[in-house]
């Protein structure tokens, strides 16, 4: 049993860290709050499958996954195997492994958008390359936005620290809504805009969504290039990402967490007569191609090919979302959770409050986070979104579903 002294002095040394690391975590949504999540894990020291343990001993079904890197499950054999052999013969060197070219022939194979490829080590990153990309090829400054493309750049929108001048350079308008695009065509001119980039946003979107269509067809129109954010539905959805799962093609795309079951790579990829910009920009990284990243990508795909990891993600995002509905719905929650089963996300209010008749003074972020908390407090941790991976088996998600069940039947709310 976990003593409350051993919980006490987790916070302890998460706090005396986080007076060196601002704001805690460099990875922001990673930095706990005690005040919201009193029974969060503060530091994990380890993940095994489909769990992780806190410095406190706690061990949680985990569906945060690194933030959507650890597809596989933490501590993968035959990744672990593929990083240690490569380790032998050197991390990184000064000349291209023949890794990279081994890689970039399975990438090619397997994204449909992509006849060249290029590596580096994050996704923001990676946007920001194919932004750049874009703005060479077609010699055009504006770039319109939909959804989170990382912190670099602007890509994300955050415009503090940028001068102010980048912010005429990019539009950040939302998910379904072509008018907005079309508007925003209009006012900054069909010729200054050099692409549409999107990130699918993870509660709004179904099958055969139209959205991607309507993009591709404006982009056509106007002359831009369209970029797939396919940093989380990439090796998710399906092994080429959302591209290949609603059939229409962007012209550059980005891929990552998925990619090497949570080592450290981004790939930004497309048309050959795009990609070619890339090496006179130039695009160019220290870090890209180091070998162990690479290695444990070509087992990933191995795994993914040969072990039915995409199948193994929706079936189980499916018993995961279906379970949690049932619960939701069973205890009058004003909770849901929507969008594809690999990649599901909650939605608070909504539909369900008023289907299950719902009154209540507390605000939606609050309900989250009681929600969040109970289930941490029930040893389930969860994130906004919901990512199952290829180590949680029927049992695992039957327990966990239990342990939710518990928590949700916890909660009072005002
Ligand atoms: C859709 C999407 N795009 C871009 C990024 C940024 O990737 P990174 O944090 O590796 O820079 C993220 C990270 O969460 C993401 O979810």
């Amino acid at each position: 049993m976990t003593s409350d002294r051993r919980i006490e002095e987790m916070w302890g040394q998460y706090n005396r860290a986080k007076e060196l690391i601002p704001g805690g975590s460099g990875t922001m949504s990673k930095a706990p709050v005690r005040e919201k999540h009193p029974h969060a894990p503060a530091l994990i020291v380890r993940g095994e499958g489909c769990r992780v343990w806190d410095a406190a001993g706690r061990c949680f079904i985990d569906f945060r996954n690194a933030l959507g890197p650890v597809t596989l499950g933490y501590s993968n054999e035959q990744v672990k195997e593929a990083i240690r052999k490569q380790l032998d013969n050197g991390i990184v060197f000064g000349h291209p492994s023949p890794l990279e070219g081994e890689l970039a022939e399975k990438l090619v194979r397997l994204i449909p958008c992509a006849e060249q490829v290029r590596y580096l080590k994050t996704g923001g990153e990676a946007m920001g390359a194919a932004l750049r990309l874009a703005r060479a090829f077609t010699r055009r400054p504006v770039v319109l936005s939909c959804g989170y493309h990382g912190w670099i750049n602007n890509t994300s929108g955050g415009r503090v620290g940028n001068p102010p001048e980048m912010a005429k350079l990019g539009r950040f308008l939302p998910w379904n809504n072509l008018e907005a695009f079309e508007q925003a065509v209009a006012e900054v001119g069909a010729e200054n805009v050099a692409a549409i980039s999107v990130a699918m946003p993870y509660a709004d979107i179904y099958p055969n969504h139209p959205f991607y269509g309507q993009l591709r067809a404006l982009a056509d129109r106007i002359g831009a290039l369209l970029i797939y954010d396919e940093i989380v539905t990439g090796f998710r959805v399906r092994i080429g990402g959302a591209q290949e799962f609603f059939n229409v093609i962007p012209d550059l795309a980005v891929f990552s967490k998925g990619l090497a079951a949570g080592m450290p790579i981004s790939v930004f990829c497309g048309r050959a007569d795009v990609m070619a910009h890339a090496a006179t920009i130039p695009v160019s990284s220290t870090f890209s191609g180091e070998t162990l990243s690479i290695a444990a990508a070509l087992a990933t795909i191995d795994i993914y090919e040969n072990q039915g990891v995409i199948e193994h993600l929706w079936a189980r995002g499916e018993q995961l979302t279906k379970g949690l509905n049932e619960i939701f719905t069973r205890h009058a929650f004003p909770m849901q959770v929507k969008g594809l089963p690999p990649c599901a996300a909650w939605s608070v209010g909504g539909e369900n409050w008023n289907a299950v008749g719902q009154t209540h003074s507390q605000s939606a972020s609050s309900i989250m986070d009681a929600f969040i908390d109970a289930c941490y407090a029930n040893g389930v941790s969860l994130y906004t979104v919901l990512y199952p991976n290829f180590a949680h088996t029927e049992a695992d998600i039957a327990e966990a579903l239990e342990r939710i069940d518990k928590a949700v039947g916890s909660i009072k709310l005002g």
